[in-house]
């Protein structure tokens, strides 16, 4: 089945889906909208987002700042199209729950939200190892997502709460949390310290800790980072019976390094204690297929009525809930700002 595509917002993400679905071939991309001018397109490209249902797509797919996705995805699925939408799920959970009740009036339409990294093939084996259960139960996860504010960080949408809901914990750490969730399903303990370290006049947090536990008692931890000055990616999973480790995650711009999943077991000594620094055994992956994965499963859930596994509208609630909720756990960050500006 080919599916007639638009695409609302074509930059770096709109001109990667274009890419992927290309590379799929079960889409038709019949026109892209943007407001900025200044790129090369091969379809045909409009200004307004409403004028690409001139062109009678299927799909639509949503690629824009986090202020516009709810707005951009509700008259999409009104209008009775299938969407694919960026992360984050707009700015707030409210903007999720917004969204989802337009998709409760459309059982037949499809929504998913594009997080990337349950895809990433390091991950999924990784999701494999502990869901065979060998390594027994799972302890604690470490998560280090960061990269360098960068250039132009103080006039970067990013970085304007109005139009993101946060910083860098919405903007990347929110990939980290998305993981977590999928491993540790929910936390009912929450803690965090989130600050502004360098750029102190940006009204977002560029540092983001936090210590979150489960009913189960698995522990997570996760640091995201605007100042991690050489980015970096780390997710450890610790079990009963040994370890897994992912350093590194292959993206579009190439500088989290090569992905590498790292497993030990547990050797135990006569005594029944673990004999420490196990040997390990290491996978390194080197073509990052995680754009195609989303987009296969998105194509197979409108052709052929597969679930959708990841990115479900009830995973975008979950993880920007719990966004929510390391940013009201520390009582000295200025939460107000968010609210404030979100509330635009
Ligand atoms: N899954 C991932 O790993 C990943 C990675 C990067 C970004 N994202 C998400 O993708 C979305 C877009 O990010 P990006 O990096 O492509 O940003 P970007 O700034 O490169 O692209 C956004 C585009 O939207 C356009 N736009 C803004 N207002 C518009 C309007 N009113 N109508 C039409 N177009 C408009 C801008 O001109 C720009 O070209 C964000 O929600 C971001 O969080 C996801």
């Amino acid at each position: 089945m080919t599916l007639r595509a638009a695409i609302i917002g074509y930059g770096k993400m709109g001109q990667i889906r274009h890419e992927a679905m290309n590379r799929h071939g079960g889409f038709d991309v019949v026109c892209a909208c943007d407001t900025h001018a200044n790129f090369d397109a091969d379809i045909p490209l409009v200004t307004d987002p409403t004028r690409v249902y001139d062109y009678d797509p299927d799909v639509v797919f949503c690629c824009v700042p986090n202020r516009m996705i709810p707005d951009v995805v509700c008259d999409a699925l009104e209008r009775g199209k299938h969407v694919f939408s960026e992360k984050p799920p707009g700015r707030n959970s409210d903007d999720v729950r917004r969204m989802q009740a337009v998709e409760a009036r459309h059982p037949d339409l499809v929504l998913k939200f594009g997080f990337n990294h349950r895809f990433h093939d390091a991950i999924e084996d990784a999701k494999r190892m502990l869901d065979a259960g060998t390594m027994g139960d799972l302890y604690f996860m470490r998560g280090v997502y960061g990269k360098a504010g960068g250039a132009n960080y103080a006039q970067n949408w990013r970085n304007d709460p109005s139009q993101s809901g946060g910083g860098i914990l919405i903007d990347q750490g929110i990939h980290m949390l998305d993981l977590f969730l999928m491993f540790a399903d929910h936390f009912s303990d929450v803690q965090s310290v989130v600050q502004r370290k360098f750029w102190t006049d940006v009204p977002v947090e560029d540092n983001a800790f936090a210590l979150m536990k489960n009913d189960a008692g698995v522990v997570a931890s996760l640091h995201s980072s605007a100042t991690q000055w050489q980015h970096k990616f780390t997710l450890e999973l610790y079990a009963r019976g040994g370890f897994i480790s992912v350093n590194g995650i292959l993206s579009a711009s190439g500088t989290y390094g090569t992905e590498v999943l790292n497993v030990a077991l547990n050797r135990l000594d006569q005594d029944g204690n673990p004999i420490p620094n196990p040997e390990s055994q290491e996978v390194r992956y080197t073509e990052d297929h995680s754009w195609d994965k989303e987009i296969a499963e998105f194509h197979a859930a409108i052709a052929e009525g597969q679930p959708v596994r990841c990115g479900t509208s009830q995973q975008a609630l979950d993880v920007m809930t719990l966004v929510e909720r390391i940013y009201a756990a520390d009582a000295d960050w200025p939460g107000q700002i968010a609210a404030t500006a979100t509330a635009g």
